[in-house]
Parts: C-alpha cells; sequence; structure tokens
C-alpha cells in the first residue's frame, strides 16, 4: 500500500478496507508513515467520516498494535472466575467519580481494573488527584496490577507503555492538528485502550455540556452509540450514560480537595449528585458484571466501600489517613446579588482550577496538589448578596487574576422562585 493513496481515498470519501486499515495503523506505529502523512489522513477522517465497519477494524488494529491484558485467572473465594468491570469517563470538571466508585463496586465481588489518565487542559486527572495524597503511587507492573484485584478487588493506575502503542501516538497527534473532535477517531482510541486492558463489561459516562468534550447531545448520543457498538462487537458487555456537565460535579474541582470530597462519599455523605452518580454508575457496572441484589448506597453508609478503598490506597504505597496537602492561599468570590443560582458554568470552574495550578498546559507540567476552586453552592441554591460563592485555592497567588477573568461570566443568579435547568441524567444507551 502507499499512504498518498490511503489519504486520497478518504478525502474522496471512499471506504478504507480492512487490509489497507490494518497495514496504515501498523506502519505508522513503525514509524513508516510519516506524522504529516498521517495527520492529513485523520482530518480527511474529520471531515468526511468513517463507517462502523472501518472503525470497528480501526479500533481491532490499534488493540493488535500493543499487548492484552488477561484477568481471567481471577477467582472468588468459591473458585469462580471473578467478573471484571471497568468505567470510563469522556471527562469533566470536578469528576472525581471513579475514586469513590472503584472501591464500591469491589465491595461486591467484582474485580475493577480501572486504568486513569492524567489531566489535560480544564478537566482534571484520575491519577493527579489520587497522587495528592502520601505516598500514593499511579505506575504498577501488570503482575502488581493482577495481585491487587485478586487481593483487594480494585485497582486505580496508570496504563502501561504496551497497551494500544498506535493510540498514544496517534493521539499525540490529534492534539496538535486540531483532529481530536472526529467521533470515530475519539471512539476507537477510547475503546482500543479499554478492550486491551481485558475488562469484562464497561460503562461509559458519556458527558454532555459546556465541561465536556461533547457541548451538544446530539453528537455525545452518537459518539455513545458508536463506542456501544465497539464494545459489544468485541465482546465487552458495554453500557454508556449521557450525563449533564453543565456544572461541576459536586462542590469541588482540583486534586487532593476532590480525594477528601471523595472520601466524604465513602464516609456515607458528600454532595448529593456525587453520590447519585457513584450509585447509578455501580448498579450498571454490577449488573453488566451479573451482579444482581447489591445495594450501594448501603455499602456507602456502613463502610464497606471505605474499607476498600483504606486498602486500595495502602496497596499501592498511599497513606489513607495522612493529611492532604492544603493550598497556602486562598481567594474568596462573593455572589453579587439576591436570587437563586441558575447557572454555575463547568468550563469556567475548570478553566479557573487549572490557571490555579490544579491542571497542566503542557504534558511535561506538574500540578499542585492543593490547588483548585472550593464551591458553596450548587445550582438551585437560594444566595445572598455578599455571601461566599467559590474560594480559589492556589500555592502561587499571582495566579488570581487570571482565574477570576475566567470566572467572570460563570455565574448567573435570577430572581427567587426561577429554577435551574439541570438534570443529571440525561440518558442510557
Ligand atoms: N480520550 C481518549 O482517550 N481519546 C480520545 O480521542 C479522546 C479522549
Amino acid at each position: 500500500f502507499d499512504a498518498v493513496d490511503i489519504i486520497r481515498i478518504k478525502r474522496d470519501k471512499g471506504v478504507l478496507s480492512p487490509a489497507q486499515i490494518d497495514w496504515t495503523i501498523d506502519a505508522y506505529t513503525r514509524g513508516a508513515i510519516a506524522d504529516e502523512q498521517m495527520a492529513a489522513l485523520n482530518m480527511a477522517i474529520l471531515l468526511n467520516g468513517m463507517d462502523r465497519a472501518e472503525i470497528s477494524r480501526w479500533t481491532a488494529a490499534m488493540i493488535a498494535s500493543g499487548e492484552r491484558m488477561d484477568f481471567s485467572s481471577l477467582r472468588r473465594p468459591d473458585g469462580s472466575v471473578k467478573p471484571t468491570s471497568d468505567k470510563h469517563s469522556t471527562g469533566g470538571v470536578g469528576d472525581k467519580i471513579t475514586l469513590p466508585l472503584a472501591p464500591l463496586v469491589a465491595v461486591f465481588g467484582v474485580a475493577v481494573p480501572q486504568l486513569s489518565g492524567r489531566g489535560l487542559g480544564h478537566t482534571g486527572g484520575t491519577l493527579d488527584k489520587l497522587e495528592a495524597i502520601p505516598g500514593w503511587r499511579a505506575a504498577l507492573s501488570n503482575e502488581e496490577m493482577l495481585a491487587q484485584l485478586q487481593d483487594v478487588g480494585a485497582v486505580i493506575c496508570a496504563a502501561g507503555a504496551g497497551l494500544a502503542p498506535a493510540d498514544k501516538k496517534l493521539y499525540a497527534l490529534r492534539d496538535v492538528t486540531g483532529t481530536v473532535e472526529a467521533i470515530p477517531l475519539i471512539a476507537s482510541s477510547i475503546m482500543s485502550k479499554k478492550i486491551a486492558e481485558g475488562t469484562g463489561s464497561l460503562v461509559l459516562d458519556v458527558k454532555v455540556g459546556s465541561g465536556a468534550f461533547m457541548k451538544d447531545e446530539a453528537r455525545a448520543r452518537e459518539l455513545a452509540e458508536t463506542m456501544v457498538a465497539l464494545g459489544k462487537d468485541a465482546g465487552v458487555n458495554t453500557v454508556a450514560l449521557l450525563t449533564n456537565m453543565n456544572t461541576p460535579l459536586g462542590l469541588t474541582a482540583g486534586n487532593a480537595i476532590e480525594v477528601e470530597e471523595s472520601v466524604e462519599v465513602l464516609a456515607g455523605g458528600g454532595p448529593d449528585d456525587v453520590v447519585e452518580l457513584t450509585v447509578r454508575l455501580a448498579e450498571e457496572m454490577l449488573a453488566c458484571a451479573g451482579v444482581r441484589d447489591a445495594d450501594p448506597r448501603a455499602a456507602l453508609r456502613d463502610g464497606r466501600a471505605m474499607d476498600v478503598w483504606n486498602r486500595m490506597i495502602e496497596a499501592q504505597g498511599g497513606d489513607p489517613r495522612a493529611a492532604l496537602p492544603v493550598a497556602r492561599e486562598s481567594d474568596v468570590i462573593y455572589a453579587p446579588a439576591d436570587g437563586v443560582l441558575v447557572e454555575l458554568d463547568a468550563m469556567a470552574v475548570g478553566v479557573a482550577a487549572w490557571r490555579l495550578g490544579a491542571g497542566r498546559a503542557r504534558k511535561e507540567d506538574q500540578v499542585q496538589a492543593g490547588a483548585g476552586v472550593r464551591m458553596h453552592a450548587k445550582p438551585g441554591a437560594l444566595v445572598r448578596a455578599g455571601e461566599p460563592l467559590m474560594t480559589l485555592l492556589t500555592d502561587t497567588p499571582e495566579k488570581f487574576e487570571r482565574a477570576r477573568d475566567a470566572l467572570e461570566h460563570a455565574v448567573v443568579i435570577a430572581p427567587e422562585g426561577s429554577r435551574p435547568a439541570q438534570r443529571l441524567m440525561i440518558d442510557r444507551i
């Protein structure tokens, strides 16, 4: 095959054959297709799309570029095979759900191999959050991961370099060529990693709204349907929820402060939306894994989920009881008027948290563990002029000004009696 011919086919709205797709992914991973050629092909795919068969083959070729993990040796105490289930969120602001969810699902005898990433841009990364815990480490070997899944039942760690290496190279290229937003490329990127990871079932939390990748519901639905089809084709029991990301989840966006809120949820408290989404996703994961009659809410109330959390953190070198880092400086934003808080924009809060040091602009940047935004009211709350709405946290106070700029239009306060147009659950696919 010739890379230029393949680019021309997609440029002219044609369909690539399975052999052409296999060759393309393999040649690019080996360095036989140049970045500029792959960039041109990605742009043609973004503009002209791919059909389901092409997306499916593209995903399979990315899986074949690396190793596949295998959890079939995991056993329950009675000797039966331990089912596995994983969750993937397309990313949002204040989305710390993985932290309480993984131990919660493990309570019911389902192993949760949660491979996670770091934050880039305004959405946070699960690994950055957990690294706020003194001693905790993200990097585990495959053997350590398997042992922890057997003993503790839940692991949250970094994906190893061997998993879908084609995607690592391709994602970095898409990032700098304006081609991240293509649904076939997003769906194949996410699903290649999840299928290669070897989970038996998967629940996708596809975010919709200002703080999400997908701003509108129709595109989010198309992404969700594409990913569910890819999962099912590969024998992974997959469902997707569409959930709202117009406002942050919970009352915190940052690293240590999100761990603190997650621990509140594990202790049976925490903000309603975080609890609701954690429980709903747990129910979906357990159903996908074939577990019936589980009551996740009870496991949050009675300490079983917290026990698994403590063991999971300790198994990765962390001290779950250690004090979390606290930002050195804080700055309060007050309500400008009396009324009902009807909007608190997720994107604005995400950008503010990022600018305060919770996130990174470049892959090599360090994040500040204590930085972020603590919210004091959620949409629907009655507020009074002069009341604190948000506290900005950072170690570097020169960052306050640009964080405040990001929040300039983040808040809408309407007359008393108004209701915010927010529902957390949008649909299930
Ligand atoms: N997350 C991924 O892993 N890949 C994408 O393409 C987009 C989001």
